[in-house]
């Protein structure tokens, strides 16, 4: 059982509420259209997007964080799986967000990958994480280090290069000093 599984019960109360009004201004979603919520978990956030989606879903490979996000709400739709091979046909998604995810996954590249593919053309995939560079993260660093999560890290701009490389047109900015929101848009095809 992975760390996440067994901190699940606790998860909410280890980490603080999420203020998505705070970024909601910053990201470009749609409201009628189905918003993927990659690695989860406990419905910390998806609760929240409720307000501004027509319909949230949790990937999670973590199915004791679901099922946290299951007894928090009957109106999440919940899926174990993993980002790097998403239970979706290709070009059918229209939003993925991914909050506090990308550096505990590990396979990042297949998983910006996979979500390309998913995602239909146009579609966005937003990412916020913690950047590699600003020394004020080392003290998390280190702690992810210990409990041994294998987290790596990146700066917006490597993230940024990775999801151009992949297909995307992607901008970010800066949260805090410490953190980004990276916003990567599916361009469309010219055939
Ligand atoms: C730090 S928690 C963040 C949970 C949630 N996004 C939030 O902000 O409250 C990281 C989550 O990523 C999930 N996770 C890690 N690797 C994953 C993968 N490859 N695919 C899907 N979920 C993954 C973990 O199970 C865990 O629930």
């Amino acid at each position: 059982m992975d760390l996440f599984s067994r901190i699940a019960g606790r998860y909410d109360h280890i980490i603080k509420g999420f203020d998505l009004e705070k970024i909601i201004g910053d990201i470009t979603y749609s409201k009628d259209a189905l918003l993927v919520d990659l690695g989860g978990g406990t419905g910390r956030v998806a609760t929240l997007f409720l307000d501004y989606v027509n319909e949230c879903l949790i990937l999670d490979r973590s199915f004791e964080m679901i099922k946290q996000a299951h007894n928090k709400s009957r109106n999440l739709l919940l899926v174990q799986g993993s980002g790097d091979s998403m239970p979706f046909r290709e070009n059918t998604i229209n939003q993925i967000f991914v909050n506090d995810v990308l550096h505990h996954i590990q396979k990042q590249e297949e998983t910006l990958q996979e979500s390309h593919l998913v995602l239909k053309d146009q579609g966005k995939l937003i990412i916020r994480d913690y950047d590699r560079k600003y020394v004020g993260n080392i003290f998390l660093f280190i702690f992810e280090k210990i409990l041994r999560f294998g987290s790596v890290f990146f700066s917006p701009q490597e993230l940024k290069d990775k999801c151009q490389d992949i297909g995307f047109s992607v901008n970010w900015k800066r949260l805090t000093r410490g953190t980004y929101l990276l916003s990567a848009e599916k361009s469309i095809k010219l055939t």
